[in-house]
């Protein structure tokens, strides 16, 4: 059976494009039904319209309230009967009611090594610690910003040399690996989540 992923997007889309391109082989065990945003005019939504796959915007200024915007973006994804959401550059909290339609089925990508330097600039304050392993975390999201359960983490070097730009591209080209690695794992192989533990099988 093909599992359903809805991916949500707000940039360039490249984790969308890693999971489509993965998708594109039978024996990943998923394809990409829908990819919603939270803006319009974005190359992550252009790469999903390129490969025909159906997108929705759910902008939060559209909305009276932050809980009717939840409750929106809530109803795309449904109509699309997911197995699993995952986040990929979303730069949105979502809300409880998402969370509670689909508990332990939303995931995000994020471009550190959590519990470290959650947020916006995971990279820059990678840079700015002087840490020498920067990375990417996939985790299942919870109500806090970047706190869900790890399902997968990746390392790689911090160089001498390196600026903001060249040491997130590091990342991001392993965090696609990863991503593309642990969601096709939890799509044929099902997960676990044991408190703060997730395992894979
Ligand atoms: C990823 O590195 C993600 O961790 C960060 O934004 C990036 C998204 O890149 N929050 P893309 O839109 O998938 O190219």
């Amino acid at each position: 059976m093909t599992a359903n992923l809805v991916v949500l997007v707000s940039g360039s889309g490249s984790n969308l494009q890693a999971l489509m391109d993965a998708c594109a082989d039978p024996a990943y065990g998923a394809r990409v039904v829908a990819v919603g945003a939270d803006r319009h005019g974005t190359y992550g939504l252009e790469r999903a319209q390129n490969a025909g796959i159906p997108t929705f915007v759910q902008r939060v200024k559209d909305h009276p309230t932050r809980d009717e915007w939840d409750a929106a973006l809530t109803a795309d994804i449904a109509a699309y009967e997911p197995d699993l959401i995952v986040s990929a550059g979303f730069l949105k909290i979502c809300g409880p009611r998402l969370l509670e339609a689909y508990p332990g089925r939303y995931i995000n990508t994020h471009n550190s090594l959590l519990p470290a330097f959650p947020g916006m600039n995971g990279p820059g304050e990678a840079l700015n610690a002087g840490v020498k392993l920067a990375g990417a975390t996939l985790f299942i999201c919870d109500s806090g910003i970047d706190t869900g359960p790890i399902v997968a983490q990746c390392a790689v070097p911090v160089e001498d040399d390196d600026t903001v730009e060249t040491l997130t591209e590091r990342i991001k080209e392993a965090e696609r690996a990863q991503l593309v690695e642990a969601v096709g794992r939890m799509m044929r192989d099902g997960w676990k989540v044991d408190g703060r533990r997730v395992r894979l099988g």
